[in-house]
């Protein structure tokens, strides 16, 4: 059997050497976020760095307000997102409508995306030469939109945009900084459950939490409590 690769490793090897070389060097605001945006998103719908490139139905660049406040970040499409070509379409998707809805806001208020931008075979883990060929698109979209908050969905988002070795259990719930570049103000990140592992683990207690980082994510933005969600 193949020796095990530390992804995690990996991942943050090649980030630390992105940000020692300046990789991660601030670019001019953009005037035109949405148009910049579909060229991402044109870029990705051509992308054939990774074998996912031909093993893909559709890319999935992601989609939503180009000046979002909030930006969810998932792992990678599953089926019925290949099919579609749109985020969080399938069962995940609909939870994560129903907690963007209980947060007194709509989809077409936030940017949704992911870390891979093709569906994995299977939908198994991301491997790191995948993400490590994908996370450019990702860091654009970052950098375009510039949201105040980042929501980082499950831990396979959540490690890889905080560089980061912890476990969902560990990470969520709090504030942490997602670093643009020198000279750049950090944005802050909060990484909850994935709505997938949510929809596995249903249970009273993981529903609370989950809403609980929401709650923080609305206070943080200085957004009202929906009158109605007694989540
Ligand atoms: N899970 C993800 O992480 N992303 C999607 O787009 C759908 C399901």
């Amino acid at each position: 059997m193949a020796k095990d690769v530390d992804i995690g490793k990996v991942v943050r090897q090649h980030l630390e050497m992105e940000q020692l070389f300046g990789g991660f060097a601030p670019k001019e605001p953009s005037v035109d976020a949405g148009a910049e945006l579909e060229k991402v998103a044109d870029e990705v719908r051509c992308c054939r760095k990774c074998e996912l490139g031909s093993s893909r139905t559709n890319a999935v660049p992601g989609e939503g307000n180009p000046r979002a406040r909030i930006m969810f970040v998932g792992e990678a499409p599953g089926a019925d997102e290949d099919a579609q070509g749109r985020p969080f379409v399938g069962r995940a998707g609909q939870l994560l409508d129903k907690v963007i809805a209980a947060m007194g806001l709509r989809r077409s208020d936030v940017f949704i995306g992911n870390v891979l931008k093709c569906r994995p075979p299977e939908n198994r883990d991301p491997r790191a030469e995948e993400i490590i060929s994908c996370l450019p698109y990702l860091q654009g979209q970052i950098e375009l939109i510039n949201p105040e908050i980042i929501v980082a969905l499950g831990a396979h988002a959540a490690r890889t945009l905080l560089n980061s070795t912890k476990s969902i259990g560990q990470l969520r719930g709090q504030f942490h900084e997602y670093h643009l570049g020198i000279g750049r103000p950090p944005i802050k990140l909060l990484a909850t459950y994935h709505t997938a592992y949510l929809l596995r683990n249903y249970s009273p207690e993981n529903r609370r939490r989950v809403w609980e980082d929401m709650k923080k994510v609305l206070a943080e933005l200085g957004l009202p409590l929906p009158e109605h969600s007694s989540r």
